[in-house]
């Protein structure tokens, strides 16, 4: 039987999201219904909302998510009905080239539920990244559902299913920080802080944080950076090749997602250092560098889709090493709300006034 839940939904472009009744259906084969207990609030579902992203309105918005699996369809082994799980939106398919030659992170053909969602009036609903969780109810894959210990506060674990995933993944898994690094990380939003979290967390000796606001600074230095540069105020190459013997960082993290931070990035990591691009750009965004330093400077320029993370490898291990106090994952929620305040929470993400804003149901 189809269920009726209370969702967010964008219904055109740039106007304000509305809590609307929508239509789940059962899973079918290899889907999975779960009862969602915390979802965060994502740049993304911004984009989503002002048409960004592509024209396929309405959305069912909401991705960073975490609850209690309701029912699973045919086939469905991995996980059962009872299960607390983080919601991903990189279900791998294990088939595809990247699959068969075992980097299943870097998957080229991710799944998603096949059945749609709907309003009440039949009306098709888009799902944010394939997950929808605005929703008391949502349907996904199964394989977008990673079990994790059931010990850890929802509010925390749906973080892991995006933005703080990016992060960490991207010094931990694409940034391959290693233990007496030093690490920049330039732009101290949530991603950011997860980037100097991940890297503190990899052994990275000298973590410095970069960012035009003070209060960002502020944070990524409870968050585990040993110093902090306002790129507004100081020359952030030069203050990052002071701090490093004059040389520059062994790995650059930019969470900001712009040629002008990039190029930062790129002049203030050592020679054979490495970049890596968490911030995601604009499609009208232009880099340019000469070409001689590109060679000249060596290295690797690297992108972190999603912080190149494997979901059924990084989630429940993450979790773990929070419930263990080694990872502060709580330092992340700024605050909780309701469902009807999501809009609210994306004027406060504008203003950089949180890390994340997280619905609680
Ligand atoms: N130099 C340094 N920091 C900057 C600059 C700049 N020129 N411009 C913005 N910032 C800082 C902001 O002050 C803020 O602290 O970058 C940070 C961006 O943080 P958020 O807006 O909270 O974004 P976040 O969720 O961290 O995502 C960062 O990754 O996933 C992508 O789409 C996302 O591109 C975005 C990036
Ligand atoms: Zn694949
Ligand atoms: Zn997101």
């Amino acid at each position: 039987m189809a269920q009726q839940v209370r969702a967010v939904v964008a219904r055109g472009k740039g106007s304000p999201v509305s809590l609307e009744t929508i239509i789940v259906p059962d899973p079918g084969p290899g889907e999975a219904l779960v009862r969602i207990q915390a979802c965060g609030v994502c740049h993304t579902d911004l984009h989503y909302r002002e048409g960004g992203i592509n024209d396929d309105f309405p959305f069912l918005l909401g991705h960073e998510a975490a609850g209690v699996v309701e029912s699973v369809g045919e086939g469905v082994t991995d996980v059962a009905p009872g299960d607390f799980v983080i919601l991903n939106w990189r279900a791998v398919c294990g088939q595809c080239r990247a699959c068969r030659r075992g980097r299943p992170w870097y998957c080229f053909d991710t799944h998603n539920a096949e059945q749609k969602m709907t309003l009440l009036d039949g009306t098709e609903l888009s799902p944010a990244l394939g997950i929808g969780a605005f929703a008391e109810k949502t349907l996904v894959h199964a394989g977008q559902c990673t079990k994790v210990d059931p010990a850890v506060s929802p509010a925390v674990a749906g973080l892991l299913g995006c933005g703080v995933m990016a992060g960490i993944g991207a010094a931990i898994n694409t940034g391959n920080v290693g233990r007496g690094d030093s690490v920049a990380v330039i732009g101290c939003g949530g991603v950011g802080n997860a980037a100097i979290v991940g890297a503190r967390l990899a052994g990275a000796a000298t973590i410095i944080a970069v960012d035009i606001d003070d209060r960002k600074l502020e944070t990524a230095q409870r968050m585990g950076a040993t110093h902090t540069v306002n790129s507004q105020a100081t020359d952030p190459v030069e203050a990052i090749r002071g701090l490093t013997g004059g040389n520059g960082a062994d790995v650059v993290i930019e969470a900001v997602g712009r040629p002008e931070t990039y190029r930062q990035a790129f002049y203030a990591r050592d020679l054979a250092g490495t970049v890596v691009l968490v911030g995601v750009p604009t499609p009208e965004m232009k880099l340019e560098l000469p070409l001689l330093d590109v060679f000249g400077r060596g290295g690797s320029l690297k992108s972190s889709w999603y912080g190149d993370c494997l979901p059924s490898r990084d989630f429940p291990m993450l979790v773990d090493l929070h419930l263990q106090g080694r990872l502060d994952l709580g330092a992340f929620v700024t605050e909780t709300i309701a469902l009807d305040e999501v809009e609210k929470a994306f004027d406060r993400m504008r203003n950089g006034d949180v890390l994340r804003s997280v619905v609680v149901f």
